[in-house]
């Protein structure tokens, strides 16, 4: 009974949606039922969406692929443009991905490159990792594998991703690489807490991301930023479990530079990390700055404030000074509570000192036997300004 409703909601969504966008933009749909789709969840699709995908790019208009509600099993599919158009693609379905790691030949199940106004809605992505997540773990498998994103962006510019739901990614959920101008809005991640290196959104190289009103529960980072990342906007995300929202790492290699990152109005729930901030400790230039960490709320954080300039998740470490230069950090409004006695951690570089890092109405609350919280800096220069709890370190 309720599956049909759902179905019946599902199918009255898709309309309304194809509607509007046809009436807004002259649309033409391509369906890929008409590209001899077969939606039992185990025929593979992947040509079928393929040549839908093809001739939407190719319309000299607006063009919408469409994958009617039901399940798809796709192997691993790469939509290409430039389109002569904007191409939708609207799912109202399950996509699922072979379970087998070892039927990919590249590093993403569903990409799309080179594409600009591209717009994805809807739909949910299995990434059915259960089985590659025991190949994953590089601690216990020096020899582990490439496993496949479940969804890859590169070089798309002007992009809308809305409502969409990724499930169990064999490795990160959601990468962009090269992209500009991105909106992502009511996106929904989860994969079991430890699932190895399933990353929730994982931005490189990209400038003007939004990413809004989204849930994410991972076995890794909800959200991170790595080099040559710019002016990144995230807003109304619910992180947990996970491990938590972070900048880096950076500084393995020179210029790895991130600038111009705003978490504001989010929430952690027992996440091991809160808000992240790390590079290696090694002698590579580069510069992490303008970042604004404001009006969040720690529910049972690992590490709610960490910056951590001597990073080193495994040996072996290059025991130098990281070179990095962080500066205009603040820290604004964050309050709830922390696992750990050392609620707020900043560990600048003894090379280069961190500067104008700025905590502003901290009220972070640990009940543990040894209580209370502690904030703990080395080589900060900054200033702390309006309540304070643990008392500040700067
Ligand atoms: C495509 O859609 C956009 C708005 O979504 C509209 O401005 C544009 O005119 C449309 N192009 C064509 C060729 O229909
Ligand atoms: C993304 O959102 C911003 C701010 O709301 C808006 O200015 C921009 O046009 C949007 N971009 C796309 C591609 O939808
Ligand atoms: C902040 O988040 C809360 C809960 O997630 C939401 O109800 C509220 O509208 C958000 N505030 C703003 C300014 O977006
Ligand atoms: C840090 O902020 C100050 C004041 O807003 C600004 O002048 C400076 O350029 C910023 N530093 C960097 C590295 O962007």
């Amino acid at each position: 009974m309720s599956s049909k409703l759902g179905f019946g909601w599902a199918c009255l969504l898709i309309s309304l949606m194809v509607l509007v966008t046809e009436v807004r933009g002259r649309v033409k749909i391509f369906n890929v039922m008409n590209y001899r789709a077969v939606a039992d969840g185990a025929t593979d699709n992947s040509q079928a969406f393929l040549k839908a995908w093809k001739e939407a790019c190719e319309w000299k208009g607006n063009g919408s692929v469409l994958v009617p509600p039901g399940s798809y099993m796709v192997n691993s599919v790469r939509f290409e443009g430039p389109c002569k158009g904007s191409v939708g693609v609207v799912i109202g379905g399950l996509l699922k991905a072979p379970a087998d790691p070892s039927k990919f030949s590249t590093d993403s199940w569903i990409n799309f490159r080179y594409v600009d106004h591209l717009t994805v809605s809807g739909g949910t992505l299995d990434g059915q990792g259960q089985v590659a997540w025991g190949l994953n773990d590089c601690s216990k498998n020096s020899n582990c594998p490439r496993l496949p994103t479940t969804i890859r962006f590169d070089f798309v510019t002007n992009a809308w991703i809305d409502h969409v739901s990724s499930i169990n990614s064999k490795n990160n959920h959601i990468v962009l690489f090269g992209c500009e101008n991105v909106n992502m809005t009511h996106i929904r991640i989860s994969a079991p807490a430890d699932s190895p290196n399933t990353d929730g959104i994982k931005i490189g190289s990209s400038h003007g991301i939004r990413i809004s009103r989204s849930t994410i529960g991972t076995g890794d980072d909800c959200i991170a930023m790595l080099s040559g990342t710019k002016d990144v906007h995230i807003s109304n995300v619910v992180c947990g479990p996970g491990h938590g929202i972070s900048i880096g790492s950076l500084g393995k290699n020179n210029g790895d530079d991130v600038n111009g990152v705003v978490v504001k109005n989010c929430t952690f729930r027992g996440t091991s990390d809160g808000v992240r901030i790390k590079t290696w400790a090694a002698p590579s230039l580069g510069t992490a700055s303008n970042f604004i960490f404001q009006d969040i709320f720690m529910d049972q954080v690992g590490n709610p404030i960490i910056l951590d300039q001597e990073y080193c998740p495994y040996p072996p470490c290059r025991q130098q000074p990281s070179l990095l230069q962080i500066s205009n950090v603040t820290y604004r409004n964050i309050w709830g509570s922390s696992n750990a006695k050392v609620a707020v951690t900043l560990r600048c570089s003894g090379s280069k000192p961190c500067q104008n890092v700025v905590l502003e109405d901290i009220n972070l609350d640990y009940r543990g036997p040894d209580s209370p919280a502690t904030a703990l800096c080395s080589h900060v220069n900054g200033l702390s300004v309006g309540h304070q709890s643990p008392p500040p370190c700067i």
